[in-house]
């Protein structure tokens, strides 16, 4: 029987209440009022980014024991499986854009140990576009639609976002990634993952060791090539997601293997590049990844908008065991996922929620603020109390942060090992074939021949100039460039402020 959302009977749900058969509706319809409020406020604010993604629910099988080097309980066990949850995303389009745009696609992993929820909220790129979060509101301010005329929509090839990659040269290593065809998958099945940060394992001795994360695909990877992705685009804008929901209804199952890179101090001293600046990566050539388990995706959400929509992925999300780094991009996402998520899912109990709710037991004394589900029984709702009710802290089994000492003046400032903008971007392009180098060259000049600014566009062609200058030559030609500019200086290339005088022409340096 159809009821109110009060659970009374429904009588009649096509005809409101009226005066007459022609006459007003009436107020005291409460069934048509609930029904059109609760349909009113149906939308939630889309992501700020990633707002379109698609999810599934599976499982991560642990290889084998892990505890030389981590506590965290999820790798103490061979053979043991733990709930997940993944959502794969685009970062720059709204909610209702196209699959196939040129971006990066988020990877985000919701792990439901028995230790509390561990998320590894990554994208299938293992660098990024800035070395500091503060810079995070600019990049994305420049890739989304422009102010004052609201487009383009999932798209990079405007002024502003090449306005805002060209002042900011760290981020020419990741621009080669985006531009090459990692940045239009073939589906999401056949797609990386990374962590992209540095982060730590810590063992039961409290000694630490820095990790990568990497999910490898059993399937391989394999993109399209761009013309076929503008057809898809139009023909088919959900190809990702139907991909991927036929083949789990199907019963092909998609799975990656999670792979490690480990290393310690000194191996991190050994390199020119600092393992806290998220621009740089640690070739797999020199650091080999190790295999310690799989994902497997073997379940479709029951509900779109209760799951994949209304799931809260946070880097801070970590067990004990798992620790992070100090990169200052990795340090800045702690804040902003937490703070994220209170606005988006309208207030402080979206761990209510039960895609965000721990499937391990816990026990708090967080209690009241909006739709709250769960609340503290009885009548101790604070500790220490004299009446021996309520958790307790768990000194032995809890999260200890890994006790790095620091010191140091408090400043505004970026590390010297952190200016190296070019030498990662052109062995990246040096490691592709020469067709997906062309691939490189024809998204370069598609991208910025769509940018009106000439300044602009040359002053990508000089930084394209420090990676290779076979690169530059072409899609300076292509470009139709009267004059090739000079190569950008790096030195002013690495000048932190940069940003305080965007004027600033590189080519006049
Ligand atoms: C969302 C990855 C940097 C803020 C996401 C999502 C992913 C992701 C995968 C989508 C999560 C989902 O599917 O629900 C990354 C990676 C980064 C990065 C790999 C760099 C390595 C940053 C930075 C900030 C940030 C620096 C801010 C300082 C956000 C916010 C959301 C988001 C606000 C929306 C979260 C939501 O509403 O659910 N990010 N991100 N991200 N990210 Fe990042």
């Amino acid at each position: 029987m159809l009821t109110t959302a009060q659970g009374g009977p429904v009588s009649d749900d096509q005809n409101s209440l009226k005066i007459g058969a022609r006459g007003p509706t009436v107020l005291e319809d409460f069934h048509f009022r609930e029904k059109i409020f609760h349909f009113d406020h149906e939308r939630i604010p889309e992501r700020v980014v990633h707002a379109r993604g698609y999810g599934a629910h599976g499982y991560f099988e642990t290889y084998e024991s892990m505890s030389k080097y981590t506590r965290a309980d999820i790798f103490q066990r061979a053979g043991e499986k733990t709930p997940a949850f993944v959502r794969f995303s685009t970062v720059a389009g709204s909610k209702g854009s196209a699959d196939l745009a040129r971006d990066v696609r988020g990877f985000a992993v919701k792990l439901y140990t028995q230790e509390g929820n561990w998320d590894i909220v990554g994208n299938n790129i293992p660098v990024f576009f800035i070395q500091d979060a503060i810079k995070f509101p600019d990049l994305v301010h420049s890739v989304k639609e422009e102010p004052d005329r609201a487009f383009p929509q999932a798209q990079s090839a405007h002024d502003n976002f090449w306005d805002f990659i060209s002042l900011t040269p760290e981020s020419m290593h990741m621009i080669m990634w985006v531009m090459s065809d990692r940045a239009i998958p073939r589906s999401l099945r056949f797609m990386e993952g990374f962590g992209v940060h540095t982060f730590r394992m810590v063992n039961a001795k409290d000694e630490s060791t820095f990790v990568k994360f990497h999910w490898k695909p059993k399937l391989g990877m394999q993109s399209v090539a761009w013309n076929e992705a503008v057809k898809i685009n139009g023909a088919d804008p959900d190809f990702h997601r139907r991909d991927l929901w036929d083949s789990i209804q199907a019963g092909n199952f998609p799975e990656w293997e999670l792979q490690l890179q480990l290393f310690d101090q000194a191996f991190a001293d050994s390199f020119d590049f600092d393992v806290l600046d998220a621009t740089k990566l640690i070739p797999e050539e020199i650091l080999a990844p190790i295999p310690v388990g799989r994902l497997v995706l073997n379940r479709m959400p029951d509900n779109f908008f209760a799951e994949t929509e209304q799931v809260a992925f946070m880097t801070q999300n970590v067990p004990p065991g798992i620790d992070f780094s100090n990169d200052p991009l990795l340090q800045g996402r702690n804040f902003s996922y937490l703070d994220t998520q209170l606005k988006r899912l309208g207030g402080p109990n979206f761990t209510h929620i039960p895609i965000n709710a721990p499937k391990c037991p816990f026990h708090h004394f967080q209690q009241d603020g909006h739709m709250a589900m769960r609340s503290p029984v009885g009548r101790v709702n604070y500790q220490p109390n004299s009446f021996g009710e309520g958790p307790r802290e768990s000194p032995e089994r809890g999260f200890r942060s890994f006790a790095e000492p620091e010191e140091g003046p408090k400043q505004r400032i970026r590390a010297e090992s952190f200016a190296d903008h070019y030498s990662q971007a052109r062995q990246f392009y040096i490691s592709q074939t020469p067709t997906e180098q062309g691939h490189i060259a024809a998204a370069l000049t598609f991208e910025l021949s769509k940018v009106k600014t000439p300044v602009i566009r040359e002053r990508m062609v000089a930084h394209l100039l420090n990676i290779d200058d076979g690169l530059a030559k072409k899609v300076a030609a292509d470009l139709g460039l009267k004059a090739m500019p000079k190569p950008a200086d790096a030195a002013v290339a690495t000048r932190q402020d940069l940003g305080a005088a965007p004027s600033l022409s590189i080519l006049e340096n």
